[in-house]
């Protein structure tokens, strides 16, 4: 995809004022400095939806939401980033350039692929009306003429290259997976032999690629497309499309694993499938999937490797889940598949009970985060807080993440406050991002026990920074941050440098450019969230934080801070195993020192 160049998104962001874009799609009512309204990503009785002008960044109090005016567009309108882009941009009159040295990769370069593509899918469809075994197939498996048609099946012929002919400009051919080159470059070959054809289209239609499932005795039964500029395998949900089209709005959208299962449950009733490509689920994957919906229900096999996949997808699901969007699983008996349950007699009825009593995301994550652990013992309870550890972290700080908090407070016999308390101030692992600092890191500790250290204090500067970006100049070396090793601390330097050096662009257009990183949301939590005190506790504590972040004096510093309030902890209460650790570490590094 051609790269929007980042100074026209800085220009966007100037230009497109965050109260004048929601102020179009919301009723914003003025509260001092900010506007409210009531949230559009959660029902609400009381406005908690908050836009705040001097950060450029809206947030909502009851859900968690937030945002920069791109942000709020993509959620709102329900588009992808690109688009988002293009509705601003109209909206204020520019028109979105594209980066020249993508050139090779831009949409005009691209139209032959599409049109060959499309080619071959007009020539699959033409042979599956000729070639009466592949239509007895699909009686067999009961596709009817209607749902092949919707779905645009085809039929690949089984032999010499029926396709390569057709299609006159090879290169092209060859380039959208169609054909294969021969030894020695002496002509092409079909990829797809007496195939049944399941072409797969893009957000808008297009055919991208194909699967194509034998019909003969190949020991492949699924052939895919390879990777081509137009299709990227583990972006790519089949049916998307075909269930868009079909449901004006969709309320629920089931993940199923195989081609036929879209196109059986779109037999029986159930227009509302897609499958992810034989691979894994993917972030991606999950982002396109809430766009267009709230509740996704995935099904997998019940077997060891459909708990895998189930695993994955809630991994992946996790920093999507907040507002009233909703994760389900459901696993499907061994031997049969979406597809067999069905198409039984009975099946869709059955199916449909099964779907409405899928297990939670939440059940299924505390299913697995206490297996095999005793709570009754202590180890077995600092398992479950330990192994919640990532999950939690991973979920928007919103309700949900509240409500799990709170089962897990319970189950481990803690505080909802301590346990609040202890996942927000250790570290994330996914908003580890120093690859230069990790690289030099010492073996000896773990990233975990350096963050438990030294992570609050990151977070601390950074908060204050983003409240405040003109905090920047008042860091005469931010460079020097970057020879500490402290996890996280050079997005704090890149802050600082950035902001000094623009002092009038918007907290936004920073924001903006980490949208591609792991730890984007949490930047964004981290933006929207305004530290208590005023201006000057605010100047003073950033000074402190970077102070201590600073190389060699700085880091004992924080060492011994670190150091006296574990002492502390200790003489009032006892310190539970990771604290203990913590300790004997501090004071092995202190005695280095
Ligand atoms: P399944 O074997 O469950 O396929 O593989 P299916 O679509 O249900 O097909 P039927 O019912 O046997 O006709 C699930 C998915 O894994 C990928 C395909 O995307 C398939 O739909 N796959 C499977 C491959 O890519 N290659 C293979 O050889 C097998
Ligand atoms: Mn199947």
């Amino acid at each position: 995809m051609a790269r929007i160049p980042q100074t026209f998104i800085d220009n966007l962001l100037e230009r497109a004022d965050i109260t004048d874009i929601v102020g179009r799609r919301l009723d914003l009512k003025r509260a001092g400095n900010e506007f409210t309204a009531r949230c559009p990503f959660h029902d609400e009785k009381t406005p908690s939806f908050t836009v705040v002008p001097s950060k450029q960044f809206y947030h909502c109090f009851g859900c968690g939401a937030h945002g920069t005016a791109i942000g709020f567009v993509m959620e709102y309108e329900r588009l992808e980033f690109p688009d988002a882009i293009e509705v601003l941009a109209a909206e204020h009159g520019m028109e979105v350039p594209r980066d020249s040295d993508a050139s090779a990769d831009t949409g005009a370069s691209r139209q032959p692929l599409y049109d060959t593509l499309a080619d071959a899918d007009r020539y699959y469809q033409h042979c599956l009306r000729q070639h009466t075994p592949a239509i007895d197939y699909l009686k067999q498996r009961g596709i009817s003429g209607a749902t092949a048609k919707r779905f645009g099946l085809g039929y690949a012929p089984g032999s010499g290259q029926p396709l390569g002919e057709r299609l006159h400009d090879t290169t092209t051919a060859l380039e959208a997976g169609l054909v294969i080159e021969r030894d020695h470059g002496r002509g092409v070959f079909d990829r797809f032999r007496n195939r049944l054809m399941f072409p797969i289209r893009d957000r808008r239609g297009r055919v991208v690629a194909f699967g194509g499932r034998t019909l003969g005795e190949d020991r492949a039964k699924y052939l895919n497309s390879p990777e081509t500029p137009v299709f990227h395998k583990s972006d790519q949900l089949y049916g998307l499309f075909e269930a868009r089209q079909a449901n004006r709005t969709l309320d629920q959208v089931l993940v199923v694993e195989g081609y036929m299962d879209v196109v059986a449950l779109a037999e029986h009733g159930f227009d509302n499938a897609v499958a992810t490509l034989g691979t894994a689920t993917t972030e991606s994957h999950i982002r396109q999937l809430f766009h267009y919906t709230e509740e996704v229900v995935f099904c997998f096999d019940g077997d060891a490797a459909g708990q895998r996949a189930a695993d994955k997808a809630l991994t992946c699901c996790l920093p999507a889940l907040r507002g009233t969007r909703r994760a389900r699983f459901l696993f499907v008996p061994a031997g049969e598949d979406p597809a067999s349950l069905v198409t039984s007699d009975g099946g869709s009825a059955a199916f449909q009970r099964q779907i409405e009593s899928a297990e939670s995301a939440s059940s299924l994550l505390l299913a697995r985060l206490t297996a095999n652990v005793d709570l009754d013992s202590i180890e077995g309870r600092t398992q479950l807080l330990e192994h919640a550890r990532a999950p939690i972290n991973a979920l928007p700080n919103d309700t949900f993440r509240d409500e799990l908090l709170r089962e897990i407070a319970r189950l481990s016999g803690h505080s909802d406050e301590a346990l609040r308390e202890r996942y927000t101030t250790e570290p994330r692992s996914n908003a580890k991002t120093n690859s230069d600092a990790d690289r030099r890191s010492n073996a000896a500790t773990s990233d975990a026990q350096r963050g438990a250290i030294e992570k609050t204090t990151v977070t601390r500067a950074l908060t204050r920074l983003l409240a405040d970006p003109e905090l920047a100049t008042n860091i005469a070396e931010p460079a020097a941050l970057r020879e500490t090793e402290t996890p996280g601390v050079s997005v704090l330097a890149d802050a600082v440098e950035f902001f000094a050096a623009n002092p009038t662009i918007s907290l936004a257009a920073w924001i903006e450019r980490h949208r591609d990183q792991r730890y984007f949301d949490r930047l964004q939590q981290l933006a929207a969230d305004t530290p208590p005190g005023d201006r000057n506790a605010r100047a003073q504590e950033f000074a402190e934080a970077v102070r201590r972040l600073m190389p060699q004096s700085g880091n004992e510093h924080a060492l011994r801070t670190r150091y006296r309030e574990l002492l502390a902890q200790q003489a009032e209460q006892s310190l539970d195993n990771e604290a203990a650790t913590e300790l004997v570490e501090i004071s092995r590094k202190l005695a280095e020192q």
